[in-house]
């Protein structure tokens, strides 16, 4: 017999369903939605777009999850990887040696900057964040790790140590030797640095800031301070990696090599749950007493090697990359247009590549531009960090028709936006 409280199961409607996740999910999500406006239930998606489970509204995916719909969803190249390999493979054990985790880390490897020539794969962002400091900690033997205020690098363990204190203060202690510092300030690293330090860990781009694109020698003079010190230079590239700054790896417009790079999100081609701690030869050495040291059972799944490789063969395709830069060309000029339009709103477009910030006047704003936009047909989510910012984040795979399209839709949003404050 069905239980009464779960009747929603098989049921798609919106309202159903959301009653349904209320129930047996997140009471909270929903009443944040609700309170926003925000009615929308994930349904059908396909390339740059995404519908809602009642068939409308279509939304232009400007979100992507920080990375995961780089290639827009269910990319088909993508999906035959993927069905290709289930034919023949599952998770693997990962206690075993696995072809499929090799291929994948020979060929990061090959495309990594500088001596990173070993991979331990994981699962979650986070859970490679966790790892890179693990390496850096093993490997020094010092504990102290300085990570940016406003930086974001996931809800696990030592992750969640070096975000920002809202999202640690209510599980009780954490992880000592965590220190934050501004981004984008040599000055505030060198008075933090010392030689009790294993890592400085710096998103390329902190995009739960609001993408501040630092200063062009600010990694440069990291890594001098690194080096000095004896420290790990660790960089998050999980939203900035796979070509969404036009770079294979956002690190690359700053020139240096980093320690450990991190990448997860768009790995998966947003199809199968896909993380990478990528290090530099030498820090093998942590693993070496004890290979089993660390675990991650679901970690490198054989069966999403595949769709791996295949993201990271369209991604380092220089026409690929190339494209990103030409369509970035045209959200610059598009939003000089804007900022002349909007000058009441519009601070301007924080952008390298297509990892693209709108910076609005003041911290309403945001919430306000993911409401306004979402009615004109575009996922924006404003920067958690800096509620001042909407992310922008369109999937790389877009045209320049769509591309106008969202421009046309940001400034039908931005003529709302100046009106509800009373500029015009
Ligand atoms: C820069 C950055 N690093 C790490 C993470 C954590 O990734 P995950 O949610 O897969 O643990 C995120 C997630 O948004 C991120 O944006």
């Amino acid at each position: 017999m069905t239980r009464p409280d779960l009747q929603y199961i098989g049921q798609s409607s919106r309202t159903t369903t959301t009653e349904c996740f209320a129930r047996h999910v997140s009471s909270g999500k929903v009443d944040f939605f609700h309170t926003a406006g925000i009615e929308f239930v994930m349904g059908r998606r396909d390339g740059p777009f995404i519908w809602d489970v009642t068939g409308e509204p279509r939304l232009i995916d400007c979100h992507c999850n920080g990375g995961v719909f780089n290639l827009g969803h269910r990319h088909p190249d993508i999906a035959r990887e993927l069905i290709d390999s289930v034919q023949e493979l599952d998770i693997g054990n990962h206690h075993l040696i696995s072809e499929p985790r090799a291929t994948l880390a020979a060929r990061l490897a090959e495309l990594m900057p500088g001596d990173i020539t070993y991979t331990v794969f994981g699962v979650s962002g986070g859970e490679a964040i966790d790892l890179a400091i693990k390496v850096a900690r093993g490997y020094t033997q010092r504990a102290k790790v300085i990570s940016a205020q406003g930086g974001y690098h996931g809800h696990t363990g030592l992750a969640l140590a070096a975000g920002d204190e809202k999202y640690r203060a209510p599980f009780g202690p954490v992880s000592p030797g965590f220190v934050q510092v501004p981004f984008d300030d040599v000055a505030a690293v060198e008075k933090a640095i010392d030689d009790e330090t294993a890592a400085v860990l710096f998103e390329t781009i902190p995009a739960t800031y609001g993408m501040p694109v630092p200063d062009r020698d600010f990694f440069a003079n990291v890594r001098a301070l690194c080096d000095r010190y004896g420290a790990l230079l660790i960089v998050d590239e999980v939203q900035t990696g796979l070509g969404r700054t036009g770079k294979l790896w956002g690190i690359e417009h700053f020139g240096v090599v980093p320690d450990i790079i991190v990448i997860g999100k768009g790995l998966s081609g947003g199809l199968y749950p896909m993380s990478a701690t990528c290090f530099r030869a030498k820090y093998e050495a942590v693993f070496q007493p004890d290979p089993f040291i660390h675990i991650s059972t679901f970690g490198g799944a054989e069966v999403g090697c595949p769709v791996a490789l295949k993201v990271l063969e369209i991604a380092s395709d220089q026409r690929f990359l190339q494209h990103v830069q030409d369509i970035a060309a045209l959200f610059a000029e598009g939003f000089d247009a804007l900022k002349a339009k909007y000058p009441e709103v519009l601070v301007g477009l924080r952008q390298l590549g297509m990892m693209m910030g709108i910076e609005l006047v003041d911290e309403r704003c945001g919430p306000l531009f993911s409401k306004v936009a979402f009615d004109h047909g575009l996922l924006s989510v404003y920067a958690n960090n800096d509620p001042r910012v909407s992310q922008l984040l369109p999937p790389l795979i877009i045209d320049r028709t769509l591309a106008a399209e969202i421009i046309d839709r940001v400034d039908q949003t931005l003529q709302v936006i100046t009106a509800m404050l009373g500029g015009r």
